[in-house]
């Protein structure tokens, strides 16, 4: 029998993420300001979809039904994690990207081709088509990679704390926000959590804490944490990268939630096409929906188009860091409108209607996640030509309308 995790490192003792001042070089109409959602108040264990479920909840559903049907994105408080654990998580990142060798990190590199994150993606991995050196790193887990053997060396005592924010974003954060979108879109509390969270129970099921240090009983989700770091881009490349660090795109997935700190970069397209900067919000987490929720919700919510622009000037010379936290919805999953009164009777529609008509199969999460993967930092090949001369079938000109409907 192996032992189970030791008790939690004292993140205290890491080297801080020094937090940048926030810039003052962006001008005050290039914000957007966004709903701020308290989810504090959400007790799982006494949800119905009962009207006095829905009154006592009434504010949170509406400002992230409001945020999320104009931007695709909204903020989120009350989730259970201090400044100072959010400020202690970033040490880690800093900790497993820049302490780490470089040749130690190579033995743990991300089988990306294969289609895995789990582990290093170094700097210069992507050889950019403009030619542009490749500045950003990350590290990252699915809940059944925080294994002692995929951490390195130097960072295998922190294998609880990172098991542990895991599971603060899967069983704590996760399921109170799909509540709310869930009531919001007319559905029961549970509708979205049971398509996230296989076996669709609101406890703590299987956890990670307390499981052998390298075996994980996980099998309800693909969710995926990311610690990374934007390197600042070298000079002769921010003209190649068109003075970006990230083109527009939409995430895959369901949500994914970004931890907060303070360099500019995030934008996300408004309705009047107009790209706006996300603003720093302390202690608080900016939440965006990914392809497969609008999809699932037949439009009725939309995926939040986003990109990340080089930072400004004040801090183009500084790390950024991020910690991301990306949702899918379990593989299995048709990515087609709920079947429920609630979505038709708005309006849901299903947006492979043409694919399926030129032969397309249902689209599946994992599927699409995969589909999509491939398709990554490549543009449209325009016209009806592939990239190999052939003439591009029906099917697959509508699969791309849909990859490329906001880029
Ligand atoms: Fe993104």
């Amino acid at each position: 029998m192996e032992a189970s995790n030791p008790p939690l490192a004292d993140l205290s003792s890491l080297e801080p993420w020094d937090v940048a001042p926030e810039t003052k070089m962006i001008p005050e109409d290039q914000y957007i300001d966004l709903e701020v959602v308290d989810i504090s108040q959400i007790n799982l264990e006494s949800l119905t979809s009962t009207t006095s479920t829905l009154l006592s909840h009434a504010e949170a559903i509406d400002k992230a039904m409001r945020g999320l049907k104009k931007t695709g994105f909204i903020v989120v408080k009350g989730f259970g994690l201090t400044s100072e654990e959010i400020s202690h998580q970033f040490a880690l990142g800093k900790f497993l990207n820049s302490s780490v060798p470089e040749e130690e990190k190579k033995t743990l590199h991300a089988a990306i081709n294969e289609g895995s994150w789990a582990g290093y993606k170094t700097q210069g991995y992507y050889k950019r088509p403009d030619g542009g050196y490749d500045t950003t790193e990350h590290y990252d887990l699915y809940p059944y990679t925080a294994l002692e053997s995929r951490l390195p060396q130097i960072a295998k005592q922190y294998l609880p704390n990172i098991r542990q924010f895991i599971e603060h974003n899967h069983y704590h954060i996760l399921p109170r926000l799909l509540a709310i979108i869930s009531l919001g879109l007319g559905l029961e509390h549970d509708a979205l959590w049971k398509l996230h969270h296989r076996g669709g129970s609101y406890e703590a099921d299987h956890p990670l804490s307390g499981a052998p240090k390298d075996n994980v009983d996980w099998v309800h989700t693909k969710d995926h944490l990311r610690y990374i770091i934007y390197h600042p881009v070298r000079e002769e490349d921010r003209e190649k990268k068109k003075y970006l660090s990230l083109p527009g795109h939409t995430d895959l997935g369901s949500v994914t939630f970004l931890y907060p700190q303070t360099i500019a970069g995030l934008q996300i397209l408004t309705a009047e096409g107009e790209w706006k900067y996300v603003r720093h919000y302390p202690g608080q987490i900016v939440v965006g929906l990914g392809d497969s929720m609008e999809f699932i919700t037949g439009g009725l919510l939309k995926a939040g188009p986003h990109r990340v622009k080089e930072p400004p000037e004040d801090q183009r010379h500084i790390d950024r860091p991020g910690m991301f936290y990306f949702v899918p919805f379990l593989a299995e999953v048709p990515l087609s409108p709920i079947n429920h009164p609630a979505i038709y009777k708005k309006g849901g529609k299903d947006i492979f209607e043409e694919y399926y008509q030129h032969g397309g199969k249902p689209m599946l999460s994992n599927e699409w996640l995969v589909e999509r993967s491939k398709l990554v930092g490549k543009k449209r090949i325009e016209g009806d030509l592939d990239e190999f001369g052939q003439k591009k079938s029906a099917m697959r000109m509508a699969l791309e309308d849909i990859s490329y409907r906001y880029m």
